[in-house]
């Protein structure tokens, strides 16, 4: 019989799962070769001959594209895996008879792929009706268990590091900086309750690089408390008003954690902040701010169409910078 030879297992392997486990330097280094590679300045390819799994748990379009894109830019394979969709539903519970609709256990199949390839990027969303199973980031706290290669959040139930890393990029490409720039994280309205991964990842970041830090959101709508411990030093207001001297306007919207699988609950509440959508006249209040969104986003919903078609936007290059900093932490990784 044919077995699959085995790697060796490195001492210490190094993850991207969230940028709080990384210094301002290891995040500065990274920026930097962002920009090297943006320019066009990196030439390298660090990953011939290199393999990387993408797990896709949810949809994606700018993770999916980037990814793909990135990897094969520097001279890697990718292979994408859309759980559930041509590979194996994955059980993601510890200790259960597996007798339901999942075939196969998360912890098996990590071990399996990480003697095939040589990273693993996931992305796995929260269920969003338990929060203590959400705040656990289990499924991504799983691969880096089981996992003997680099794993890299492509956004997990907490964290979306690869996303604020490009926010970052961006922040620092239009100010020349990060350090002292006024970032206001707007809470915006939605038609449903949304992950806050990109919330807590842009605020964890924002203030690892020195932004003044300013979280602008209905009292209803704060970000979970394990997040807010590791913002000792960010401003937080309940009014918009609070938007005056921000030189970005991050908006997005989010589920709350004291309503949290209470849809209807949340609904109700959250009718009352139709007016908390990003539009000229909230625009106005800043200090001629850019505007950004880590997008999908719902036109007219949590931004105007004014706001996205205005010189302030930023969303597209924003997207882009997915890719120069998803190289540059692939080079970090696997370099
Ligand atoms: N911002 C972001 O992660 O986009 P996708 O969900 O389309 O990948």
């Amino acid at each position: 019989m044919k077995t699959l030879a085995k790697k060796p297992v490195k001492a210490q392997v190094k993850h991207f799962i969230h940028t709080g486990e990384y210094t301002r330097k290891d995040l500065d280094r990274i920026l930097d070769l962002a920009r090297e590679i943006k320019s066009g300045a990196f030439k390298g390819r660090p990953l011939d001959g290199k393999q990387i799994a993408l797990m896709f748990f949810n949809s994606s379009l700018r993770t999916r594209a980037t990814f793909e894109v990135g990897i094969r830019q520097l001279g890697g394979f990718s292979s994408t895996f859309e759980v559930g969709a041509g590979v194996w539903n994955l059980e993601t519970r510890e200790n259960v008879t597996m007798d339901g609709t999942k075939p196969e256990h998360v912890k098996d199949a990590v071990r399996v792929l990480s003697r095939i390839f040589d990273a693993i990027a996931v992305r796995c969303f929260p269920g969003l009706e338990n929060f203590d199973d959400d705040m656990a980031d289990g499924v991504i706290e799983s691969f880096r268990k089981y996992a003997s290669i680099p794993v890299i959040n492509m956004e997990s139930s907490l964290y979306h590091p690869c996303q604020a890393m490009a926010d970052m990029l961006t922040i620092r490409e239009r100010f020349g900086k990060t350090d002292g720039v006024p970032v206001a994280l707007m809470w915006a309205n939605h038609i449903k309750p949304l992950p806050t991964a990109v919330p807590n990842s842009f605020a964890v970041a924002a203030q690892q690089m020195g932004c003044k830090l300013k979280i602008v959101a209905p009292k209803e709508f704060p970000l979970p408390d394990k997040v807010m411990e590791q913002l000792p030093k960010v401003e937080v207001s309940h009014d918009l008003g609070a938007l005056k001297g921000a030189k970005v306007v991050y908006a997005k919207s989010w589920g709350s954690p004291l309503f949290y699988g209470k849809r209807e609950e949340e609904k109700r509440v959250r009718e009352r902040y139709k007016n908390w959508i990003l539009n000229p006249d909230l625009m106005a209040r800043t200090d001629d701010a850019i505007f950004m969104h880590c997008m999908p986003l719902r036109r007219n919903v949590e931004v105007t169409d004014e706001v996205l078609e205005s010189d302030a936007c930023a969303i597209y290059e924003e997207a882009e910078n997915r890719l120069h900093v998803q190289k540059a932490i692939l080079k970090e990784l696997l370099g």
